[in-house]
């Protein structure tokens, strides 16, 4: 396949004329297709609906050192859920703190205590001058939102193929006190699908930050969201190496089950080490009495095990993989070799990055939305809204059925090349003016 730079000026033109048609068709034909948010499809929803039927009003609603799950009590959550979500994210569950629905909502509990009440004795944020936090770009547009809500500063670091850019992180966190924590998605990241390799895990473990108060802000969010049964990516545990590296009490893992059972009603946790959970713990109980534990009680009852729960996960990747690999085949087939853009095929998670020519994401978003496809808004993978090379595009392949999906992706193809094509004839003329 030919490459358009190396096109002719007439050659692209040819094609573009071609491409215009096909688009114009689609641009008539009325579509609303959605691409932007990673949400599960009902088909996914569907294989948790048991979960209904685990409980009713015949059975015992008794854990097993006997609590009734439908009354008042056990702050940190039942000790069943802990070994579940304890088994999911590689922690000893006497590690663990059940929370309610959302891990993002703990996310944010967290930066908003350390803000008000400070970090294990440390000034409290909210009394310093500044504030920053590390952002491994692109990344997780809602954990952005949470650190611009509280006007904490933040500071892109780049994403490698092996996690974020250490050498930054390692230079930036020792000289700036300032640097309170960096937000990371270590496993099938939002959005590029990469999994940070065994060297950056440890070298995150050995970090000798100037705050004695930073913390790693660990979102194992995908841990076990694979797409393939036996290729699958591997992390390293990090609360156990940073417990080798001398510094146990640098990180906090979040995790939840929103895209395991369902979203919005899941369970979620937080994993860390003994002295981070008596600091917790002293602020959740002014919070609150306790979670839900009727609803830990029922995720407990469906999976049973991590086995159980690792037999369900195969069949969301039944359902999640034909979608991924129709996107990535097509991606193979109409745009290598064109230069037209750069992707990552992902193992597992909830996207794919689409990395355009520098200065052509926002186009293309917007071209698509006029012929009726929906993609999450350039810039939104970058703190503030803002990707300084105007090139990352995330794609959520999860939420449309396939076929509609094989519509959408031939449609974002299409607005691939129109936009490139632009730019390729711009720069062109440019260079004979
Ligand atoms: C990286 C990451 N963390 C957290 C969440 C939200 O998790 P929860 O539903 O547990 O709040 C998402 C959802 O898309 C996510 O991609």
């Amino acid at each position: 396949m030919q490459s358009y730079q190396e096109m002719s000026r007439e050659e692209l033109l040819k094609e573009k004329t071609a491409l215009e048609a096909a688009y114009r068709k689609y641009a008539a034909s009325g579509l609303k297709l959605d691409m932007s948010r990673g949400k599960p499809s009902a088909e996914q929803l569907d294989l948790s609906m048991e979960m209904m039927n685990v409980l009713n009003s015949n059975m015992d609603l008794s854990c097993e050192d006997g609590t009734d799950c439908r009354n008042y009590g056990v702050l940190d959550g039942i000790q069943e859920a802990k070994v579940l979500l304890g088994d999911m994210i590689e922690c000893h569950p006497d590690n663990i703190i059940i929370y309610g629905n959302s891990s993002l909502n703990i996310m944010y509990d967290t930066v908003s205590r350390s803000m008000t009440h400070g970090v294990m004795g440390n000034t409290p944020w909210c009394k310093l001058d500044k504030v920053k936090f590390l952002c491994p770009v692109p990344g997780y547009d809602r954990h952005f939102t949470i650190t611009e809500y509280f006007g904490i500063e933040m500071i892109n670091i780049p994403m490698l193929p092996t996690g974020p850019d250490m050498d930054m992180v390692e230079d930036l966190v020792s000289k700036d006190e300032a640097i309170k924590a960096i937000w990371c998605v270590p496993k099938y990241s939002n959005p590029q699908g990469i999994t940070y390799s065994d060297e950056t895990v440890r070298r995150f473990a050995r970090l000798k930050p100037a705050a004695k108060d930073f913390r790693i802000y660990w979102d194992n969010a995908y841990g076990v969201h694979h797409l393939y049964d036996i290729d699958q990516d591997n992390l390293v545990e990090i609360l156990a190496e940073c417990k080798r590296a001398g510094n146990p009490d640098m990180v906090y893992k979040f995790c939840s089950t929103s895209k395991i059972s369902f979203p919005g009603s899941g369970v979620a946790a937080i994993a860390t080490s003994a002295n981070n959970l008596v600091e917790i713990k002293e602020q959740m109980q002014v919070a609150t009495i306790g979670h839900d534990k009727v609803n830990q009680l029922r995720h407990v009852r469906f999976f049973k095990d991590i086995y159980g729960m690792t037999e369900h996960m195969r069949k969301h990747a039944d359902i999640l993989r034909p979608k991924f690999e129709m996107i990535i085949d097509k991606f193979e087939c109409e745009l290598k070799g064109r230069d037209a853009g750069t992707w990552i095929a992902p193992k597992g998670g909830y996207f794919i990055a689409f990395e355009a020519l520098e200065g052509c994401a926002k186009a293309i978003v917007a071209k698509a939305k006029k012929a009726g496809v929906t993609m999450t808004p350039a810039g939104a993978p970058f703190p503030y809204g803002k990707d300084p090379k105007d090139s990352t595009i995330r794609i959520a392949p999860t939420y449309p059925t396939l076929d509609d999906l094989k519509i959408a992706t031939d449609i974002f193809v299409i607005c691939v090349k129109l936009v490139t094509i632009d730019k390729m004839l711009e720069s062109k003329s440019v260079q004979q003016g």
